[in-house]
């Protein structure tokens, strides 16, 4: 799939950052903030084939408000590319699922994927933002600071 440039990708993200800025705004309720984020940024970009949060409920990886084809239910502790953004409290960016150790596959079809690790309000990781794309290499750091830039919008209690 074509790649879009730097200054075409910035600016999409800047558009919609702006727009779930005034959706957000409506609503203090973490799971419909979720919802909107996952649709909004699914249907904005070619490239988004799986876009969800996953949620740690009772120390388990529960899937949370997502677009896309169906995906697993609960993530094995520890393993794949959700738990290490969790893990390591940053911003995984997996340019090849295949070259990843442990990477949990929910669909065949995903290549490459952005985890991006969700805080509350004392700074804790309660949550990731996972992306999936059917090509490899669709995410770069570009990707990485926009969503977490999003993120911020999401109010976590
Ligand atoms: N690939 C993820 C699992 C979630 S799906 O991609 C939707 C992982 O390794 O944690």
């Amino acid at each position: 799939m074509k790649q879009l440039s730097e200054d075409a990708k910035s600016g999409r993200y800047s558009r919609i950052f702006t727009q779930l800025e005034g959706l957000l705004a409506k609503s203090d309720n973490t799971i419909a903030n979720m919802a909107t984020v996952a649709a909004v940024l699914y249907h904005k970009f070619d490239y988004y084939f799986w876009c969800g949060f996953y949620t740690i409920l009772d120390g388990k990886l529960i899937v949370g408000p997502y677009q896309g084809p169906v995906a697993c239910q609960e993530l094995k502790k520890d393993q794949g590319v959700c738990w290490a953004g969790i893990n390591e409290k940053k911003t995984i960016i997996v340019h090849d699922v295949e070259l990843f150790p442990g990477h949990i596959a929910c669909d065949s079809r995903s290549k490459s994927e952005i985890v991006v690790p969700l805080k509350n309000n004392t700074g804790q990781v309660v949550s990731v933002l996972d992306v999936d794309s059917k090509d490899l290499n669709s995410f770069d750091e570009l990707d990485g600071k926009w969503l977490e830039k999003i993120l911020t919008l999401i109010n976590q209690h």
